[in-house]
């Protein structure tokens, strides 16, 4: 079966970085993760890397650079020079600069805790519990430079309960997320895609 390398991008705990890695190593997703990358230092994304034996793991400082620009270059050439196919945003904290994500197009993926087009940005979770929507859930996409705007590659939906907190409900929303974005690497890896206008058709 072919394989394909990703790099993934993680700010902050990792547990869909550890969901994909799991899938790979038991035959459920074909990627070979060769590359992880934090802004973070003390991201616990970066631990379950080393405990899983990612061949390149950095930090890459933001302070380090002068401006976001400089900073994605970095990134850039890091993922560049280990050829990946696919770069993946795993909880990934920071806007990208257009020259990345139109460097990374329609090669660039991220999840997001909420149905988009409802609900962008950091607090997709409590701004759909806010709302009072009774069903919310989590969206693969391509990256568009607009934050949270790309085409929709998939989704899944969970009911919102009435004693739900933000925490019970990013964690029902999680549980979801770590299937549904290894399947969708595995798609993308096993299956074809083409856009009609917004919409993602699969192939198969
Ligand atoms: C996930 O809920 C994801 O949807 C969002 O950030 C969170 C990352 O969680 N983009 P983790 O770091 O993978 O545990």
């Amino acid at each position: 079966m072919t394989r394909q390398s990703i790099a993934v991008m993680a700010s902050g705990r990792g547990t869909n970085l550890a969901a994909i890695l799991e899938a790979a190593n038991n035959g459920k997703c074909p990627v070979d993760v060769r590359v992880v990358l934090s802004n973070k230092v003390d991201a616990p994304a970066l631990q379950i890397a080393r405990d899983a034996g990612v061949d390149t793991i950095l930090f890459i400082n933001p302070k380090d650079y002068p401006d976001r620009v400089a900073y994605d270059q970095a990134c850039s050439k890091v993922i560049e020079s280990h050829q990946c196919d696919w770069v993946v945003l795993a909880g990934y904290m920071r806007i990208l600069s257009s020259g990345f994500v139109s460097h990374f197009e329609n090669r660039l993926i991220n999840i997001h805790p909420a149905l988009l087009p409802s609900f962008t940005g950091a607090d997709g979770v409590a701004d759909a519990l806010a709302y009072g929507v009774k069903f919310s859930g989590c969206t693969v996409h391509l990256v568009h430079e607009e934050v949270d705007a790309g085409p929709i590659l998939a989704q899944a939906s969970v009911p919102v309960l009435n004693d739900d907190s933000v925490e019970s409900l990013h964690q029902r929303i999680q549980k979801e997320e770590y299937t549904l974005y290894p399947n969708t690497l595995r798609r993308l890896v096993e299956e074809e895609f083409h856009l009609e206008g917004r919409r993602v058709i699969w192939h198969t």
